[in-house]
């Protein structure tokens, strides 16, 4: 019985590389049952490596998918003012990096912080929720995983991510052309401008509820967390069915920042200067072609989930 239970954990760990199943309701797929899903997951935890204290490296029972630019730091920082909130410190990058996937569960468990039994662990790569593939191997992993995803205005989310690219190239001392030079291509909006692609919410989210039930997908709005960080944080804290214990004090307005700083017992914080930065002026001609561009597929998005966005 123990070497049965043994030999089922073990291939629990193994990642399966190819999508085990394809478009449909998860629901009707065979394998484990969630529960059985559920054991076989928290006995993959590492508990050859677990302190003495009682703390190992989990699985994330919640992943932030996304969007870049969307403010999954802030997210991830907010959401860690929860005692019950493991979060892992950098991007992992497992489900949609070919070589972090490679190396099995196993190691992407020991990307995780330790924890206590009661405790939820959560990791955010932005890069997940416009990764194709991503889906089924989350859902391979745990079909019954909790999801975070955070959206804003998609036309202030490519500017955001151009910013991001730009100060990137400053950084190593590279140029990099005027956020028009990618807006724009023979005098049209350029729809192959990558950063342009990643803000069609409604593309990417099908590839998500193909295998995931929408009650699954928490979607943060990331415009209001900006403004008002409290109430989303609440929102996030019931879906995740956490004891209510970020409180409004959790959260100031930090004027020289112009953004919402954190406060946890006594010590203050904002988020490191890369995260609000000023966008480039773009001509408003332009600007409302992008506006334009994102108004069908946002009404398609808000049909999708059942709920609207005050988006341009
Ligand atoms: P900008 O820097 O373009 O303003 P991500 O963490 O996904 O890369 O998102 C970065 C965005 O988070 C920032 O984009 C910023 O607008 C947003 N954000 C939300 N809340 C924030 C906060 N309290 N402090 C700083 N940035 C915040």
């Amino acid at each position: 019985m123990a070497a049965l239970l043994l030999g089922a954990v073990l291939l629990a760990v193994q990642p399966q590389m190819a999508p085990a199943r394809p478009a449909g309701n998860p629901r009707t797929d065979d394998g484990p049952s969630a529960s059985v899903q559920k054991e076989l997951l928290r006995k993959t935890s590492l508990r050859d490596d677990a302190h003495p204290n009682g703390a190992s490296q989990q699985l994330p029972q919640t992943i932030i998918i996304g969007v870049r630019k969307g403010g999954t730091r802030a997210l991830l920082e907010m959401l860690s003012l929860h005692p019950a909130i493991a979060a892992a410190e950098s991007e992992v990058h497992f489900f949609d990096w070919e070589d972090h996937y490679g190396n099995g569960l196993q190691w992407y468990a020991r990307q995780m912080p330790f924890s206590y039994p009661h405790q939820l662990t959560v990791e955010k790569t932005p890069a997940y929720f416009t990764s194709s593939k991503v889906p089924a191997r989350v859902y391979n992993m745990n079909r019954s995983i909790r999801l975070l995803l955070i959206l804003r205005d998609p036309s202030e989310r490519v500017l955001s991510d151009y910013t991001q690219v730009f100060y990137n190239h400053m950084q190593k001392r590279k140029p990099y052309p005027a956020v028009e030079e990618f807006l724009i291509k023979d005098g049209q909006l350029n729809v192959d401008y990558k950063a342009i692609n990643r803000s069609l919410y409604y593309f990417h989210m099908q590839n998500w509820l193909r295998y995931f039930p929408l009650e699954h997908i928490h979607i943060v709005d990331g415009d209001r967390l900006i403004r008002d960080p409290f109430p989303e944080i609440e929102k996030v804290e019931r879906f995740l069915k956490l004891s209510p214990q970020i409180n409004a004090s959790n959260f100031y307005f930090n004027k020289t920042k112009g953004f919402y700083c954190l406060r946890d017992s006594g010590r203050d914080r904002c988020l490191h200067e890369s995260k609000g930065r000023a966008h480039p002026q773009v001509d408003p001609k332009l600007l409302n072609k992008l506006h334009e561009y994102f108004h069908e597929p946002n009404k398609k998005f808000f049909e999708l989930v059942g709920r609207t966005f005050d988006w341009h």
